[in-house]
C-alpha cells in the first residue's frame, strides 16, 4: 500500500542548528484516515518538519512524497491545494478581524459575493465551532478572546479547509479539558471519513487517546514508528529523551518538602481581592517559603487573580498587603519595585521579545544587566546569567546571539521562565509554567523553583494540569467562578478532592 506522506532523507538547517538530520519515515495509507502523533523533546524537529510539508520553506536536502509521487511544495498556497492544512504551534491569527473573518480568511470569494458571504460565513464559522464544543460569538473580535478560545479558532481555521491531511502542532496547549475532548472526538470523525491526521504533543495520555501510530524525533533524527498497542507511554517517553526517565517524572508526594519547611510569616496577604466580571471576594495568604497553587476550570479567575497582584489590572478593590506593608500594584513596574515577578500564559505576546536575541531575553528583568542598558560592561554579568538559564533549564540554542522568535516553542518558554528567574524576585507568579515543554524539561524547571523555595523565594502557580499542581504544590486553592472554593493542605492534596472543588 502506498504511503499517503513518505519523508525521504530530509535535511534543513539553520544558521548554527542542523534541524533535520536526514529523517525517513511514512504517515498514513492513500485510502483510508489515520492519526499519526509525532512526538519529541523541545526542539527535536517537529514544527520544522511540519514547516516543510506546509510549504513554510524547502528542505534543503532529500525528498518528500505524496501519493508515492515526489512533490515541491512550494508556498503555503501551494500546500492547501494539495489538501495539506496546518494548525500552527503559535497562533497566527490577526487580532482586529472578526472570529468568522479569520476563519475565512484569504478564502472569502468561495463563499459567494455581498451580503450572502456574510452571512454563510457566519453560519459556517457558528457550524465548526459548535462541533468543537465552543461558544465563542463569531462576530467577536479575536483580540478580545483569551488564548484558549483563540486556539479554538485557529484549530476551526484549519478544520474548514476541508483538508486531506490536517496537521495539529500542539493544538491543546491552552485547551481546557472539555475543549480537549470536543477536540479528540472531532479528530475521530475526521480519520472516519478519510482524513490523516498529525498530532504533535507532549502529554503522553492525549498521545495514547488519540494516536493509532506514534512516531519519535530527537535531534533531528528519526527513532522509530509504533503502534499505539506496541508500546506504553514510558518507553516512548524514553526514547524522546534518550534514556531513562521514570524518577524524575513523579506523580507522587512524598518527600516535596526542602528543609525548613514552610516560614509562618505570611510574604503576601490578599483580603476581598475583587474585579468586576471576573473574580469576586478572593481572600488568601502566601508564606515564605511555599509553592502556593491555584487550580481551576478555564474561565475560572485564576489567570486574572495573578495579572491583578502584577499590576496588569485596570480595575480591582480589595486589599493587598506584601511583607508587612499595604501596597497597590498600579502596574508591573510597580510590582516588580515590589519584589514580583510573573511569568505570563501568552509568552508569544507578553514573555519574549521576539526580535531580540536569547542573551537580552533571559535578561531583560535582569537589574543587574538593565543598570547597564545592555552595555559592555554588563556583558560578562549577562553571559553569566545566559549559561546558567541555558545549563539549568536545558535551553536549546545555537548561540547567545540566537533570535527569541527562531527558538522552538518550548525553549521560547524555557527563557521567559530564565527571565524571571534573573530578576531574583521575591514572589515569583507562574501561569501554565510547563505550557508546551517536554517532559525532562519541567521536571527541571520544577527542581528549579523548589530549589529558590527552600531558598526562600515564595511561589503561585496557576496550572490546568491537575497531575502537576498534585505533585508540585505545597498548598492549592482551588477557583470556581469568580470565587475561591477551597484551600487544600497535606494530605487533602489530591486529583478527586480538587476536581471536586473545582466542578
Ligand atoms: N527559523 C529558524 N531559525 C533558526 N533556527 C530555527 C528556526 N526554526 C527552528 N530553528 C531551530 O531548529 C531546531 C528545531 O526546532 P523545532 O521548532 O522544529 O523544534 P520542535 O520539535 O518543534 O520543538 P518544540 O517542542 O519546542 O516546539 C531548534 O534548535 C530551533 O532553535
Ligand atoms: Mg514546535
Amino acid at each position: 500500500m502506498t504511503p499517503l506522506i513518505e519523508f525521504r532523507d530530509l535535511k534543513k538547517s539553520f544558521p548554527g542548528v542542523q534541524a533535520l538530520k536526514g529523517v525517513s519515515f511514512a504517515i498514513g495509507t492513500s485510502d483510508r484516515g489515520e492519526v499519526h502523533a509525532l512526538v519529541g523533546e523541545n526542539g527535536a524537529g517537529k514544527s520544522t518538519l511540519m514547516n516543510i510539508l506546509g510549504g513554510e520553506y524547502p528542505p534543503d536536502g532529500g525528498r518528500l512524497l505524496l501519493d508515492g509521487r515526489e512533490t515541491r511544495i512550494a508556498d503555503p498556497h501551494a500546500a492547501r491545494s494539495l489538501g495539506i492544512g496546518v494548525v500552527y504551534q503559535e497562533l497566527r491569527l490577526c487580532p482586529n478581524l472578526t472570529v468568522a473573518e479569520n476563519i475565512f480568511l484569504g478564502r472569502e470569494r468561495e463563499l459567494g459575493g455581498g451580503k450572502v458571504r456574510w452571512g454563510m460565513m457566519r453560519a459556517a464559522a457558528k457550524g465548526i465551532l459548535g462541533r468543537l464544543g465552543s461558544p465563542v460569538d463569531p462576530d467577536s473580535l479575536v483580540r478580545t478572546l483569551n488564548v484558549a478560545n483563540q486556539q479554538v479558532v485557529e484549530i476551526a481555521r484549519a478544520i474548514s479547509l476541508d483538508a486531506r491531511i490536517l496537521v495539529m502542532d500542539e493544538p491543546t496547549s491552552a485547551l481546557s479539558l472539555k475543549e480537549s475532548e470536543a477536540l479528540f472526538k472531532t479528530i475521530r470523525d475526521l480519520r472516519e471519513s478519510g482524513v490523516t491526521i498529525i498530532y504533535i504533543s507532549h502529554r503522553m495520555e492525549e498521545v495514547f487517546a488519540v494516536a493509532d501510530r506514534i512516531s519519535v524525533l530527537r535531534d533531528g533524527s528519526y527513532h522509530g514508528t509504533y503502534g499505539r498497542e506496541q508500546a506504553n507511554p514510558d518507553q516512548i517517553v524514553s526514547l524522546i529523551a534518550g534514556r531513562e526517565l521514570g524518577a524524575e517524572l513523579g506523580g507522587s508526594r512524598p518527600g516535596r518538602r526542602g528543609p525548613g519547611g514552610r516560614g509562618d510569616k505570611a510574604v503576601l496577604s490578599v483580603r476581598n481581592l475583587s474585579r468586576p466580571g471576573c473574580f469576586d471576594g478572593v481572600s488568601f495568604d502566601l508564606y515564605e517559603r511555599e509553592i502556593l497553587g491555584i487550580y481551576g476550570l478555564q474561565g475560572a479567575g485564576r489567570t486574572e487573580v495573578l495579572e491583578t497582584l502584577f499590576g496588569l489590572a485596570p480595575k480591582w478593590s480589595g486589599e493587598i498587603t506584601a511583607f508587612g506593608k499595604p501596597i497597590r500594584n498600579a502596574s508591573p513596574a510597580e510590582a516588580i519595585a515590589n519584589g514580583f515577578a510573573m511569568a505570563p500564559e501568552n509568552r508569544r505576546d507578553a514573555g519574549i521579545f521576539p526580535r531580540m536575541t536569547v542573551l537580552e531575553n533571559v535578561n531583560s528583568a535582569n537589574p543587574a544587566a538593565m543598570s547597564g542598558r545592555f552595555g559592555l560592561l554588563r556583558r560578562g554579568a549577562m553571559r553569566d546569567v545566559y549559561a546558567e538559564a541555558r545549563r539549568g533549564l536545558s535551553i536549546k540554542t545555537s548561540s547567545e546571539r540566537q533570535l527569541a522568535r527562531n527558538l522552538s516553542g518550548g525553549n521560547q518558554q524555557k527563557v521567559v521562565i530564565a527571565k524571571w528567574l534573573a530578576a531574583n524576585p521575591r514572589i515569583l507568579l507562574v501561569d501554565e509554567p510547563t505550557r508546551g515543554i517536554d517532559v525532562g524539561a519541567k521536571a527541571e524547571i520544577f527542581r528549579i523553583i523548589k530549589d529558590l523555595r527552600d531558598k526562600g523565594l515564595s511561589v503561585i502557580i496557576v496550572s490546568s494540569e491537575l497531575a502537576e499542581i498534585v505533585s508540585e504544590s505545597d498548598r492549592v486553592l482551588v477557583m470556581r467562578h469568580g470565587g475561591l472554593s477551597a484551600c487544600l493542605e497535606g494530605g487533602d492534596i489530591c486529583r478527586e478532592g480538587i476536581m471536586r472543588h473545582a466542578l
